[in-house]
């Protein structure tokens, strides 16, 4: 896709300037093949820069992400930068991290091209050759009929949620529904900050609900099907009826937890128990993080859960890494 048309793109959605954002090698090479100053781009982040040690790319001096993210503060809505397109493929994902300060000031932040999210061509599979060609999760998915919603509670700036709507879409006929503050993380415990080598702190895994529903009509999301609740669950989902979003009892076949601290984990288990079908999938991004504690993190809210509703099974699916952990939920009579 050519630059001119994802700022086109963002164009229709900013009142401010767009900068781009990548290493220097990236921006030089955008520089080269289509001039920065054409483009009317006026700002660049170096989101590896060294103050003091920058040096000029077509006439512009790049910035760092944290003296970007002052510039949007200072400057207010419409002066400063407004939205940012990450121009480098290679370190994406790890800029989008390191890119918090300015997603927490409600920049629109948008990554080059919609393929290094989902796949540009997305292939079609009929039941049976899903059972030997998709991952395992989605072929469970399709053997067995299941035809509801798909909940993802902790979803950052997408990354899992976008490629699952494309993994899924065909068998289930439900809605995809994005749970997260786009705040970034509720208060951790002490101990889930010391376990996850200091990862989980406040705040951090900030996007904001303005990229993420930009994103996903970028990559073609369907609005019908995409339903996303912004807010910390203590307010969108403790003490909240489903219903008010539109989910039944029994309506959900895939739920997603990735929300990595023990109580939004223990908020969501509460919330989806009437909601699950039996034979739901129910997924821990976080099962084994946390050193796997009894008492801190996803697992130990799931154990306490299972405590308090001993008719619930989770029978062992899968896993393809060593953090997570994919369980068939069912209920025995
Ligand atoms: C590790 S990130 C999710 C990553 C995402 N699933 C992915 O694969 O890129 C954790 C997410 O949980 C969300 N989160 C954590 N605590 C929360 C809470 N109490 N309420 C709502 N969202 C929360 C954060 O905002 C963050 O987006």
């Amino acid at each position: 896709m050519p630059i001119e048309t994802t700022l086109e793109f963002l164009r229709a959605r900013c009142s401010g300037a767009i900068a781009l954002c990548g290493s220097r090698n990236s921006l030089e090479e955008v520089d080269a093949t289509a001039d920065l100053r054409k483009l009317g781009i006026e700002q660049l982040i170096d989101w590896q820069a060294v103050e003091g040690e920058m040096h000029e790319i077509a006439g512009v001096l790049p910035l760092s992400i944290h003296k970007a993210a002052e510039l949007r503060t200072d400057a207010g809505i419409g002066a400063g930068i407004d939205a940012v397109v990450i121009v480098d493929q290679q370190n994406f994902r790890g800029i989008l991290r390191a890119i918090e300060p300015l997603a927490h000031r409600q920049v629109l932040i948008l990554p080059l091209e919609p393929e290094w999210v989902v796949a540009a061509e997305l292939p079609s599979y009929s039941a049976l050759d899903a059972a030997w060609k998709t991952t395992s999760d989605t072929n469970y998915v399709a053997r067995s009929g299941l035809k509801g919603h798909y909940l993802e509670f902790g979803t950052f700036w997408g990354s899992s949620f976008f490629p699952a709507f494309y993994r899924y879409h065909q068998w289930l006929a439900g809605k995809f529904f994005a749970f997260d503050s786009f705040a970034g993380l509720s208060q951790p415990l002490r101990q889930e900050t010391e376990f996850s080598a200091g990862d989980f702190r406040p705040g951090t895994y900030c996007s904001n609900v303005r990229s993420f529903q930009a994103l996903a009509e970028f990559v073609g999301m369907p609005a019908e099907r995409c339903v996303v609740v912004p807010g910390f669950y203590r307010e969108t989902l403790a003490g909240q009826a489903p219903e008010q979003y539109g989910l039944a009892p029994q309506s959900v076949s895939v739920c997603a937890i990735d929300c990595d601290l023990m109580e939004p984990t223990a908020q969501v288990l509460e919330f989806v128990t009437p909601l699950l079908e039996p034979g739901a999938l129910l997924y821990f991004d976080d099962w084994r993080l946390c050193r796997a504690s009894p008492v801190v993190g996803e697992r130990a809210a799931a154990l306490q859960w299972l405590k308090k509703h001993p008719d619930i099974e989770l029978v062992e699916l899968y896993r393809a890494s060593w953090q997570h952990q994919w369980f068939i939920f069912q209920r025995n009579p």
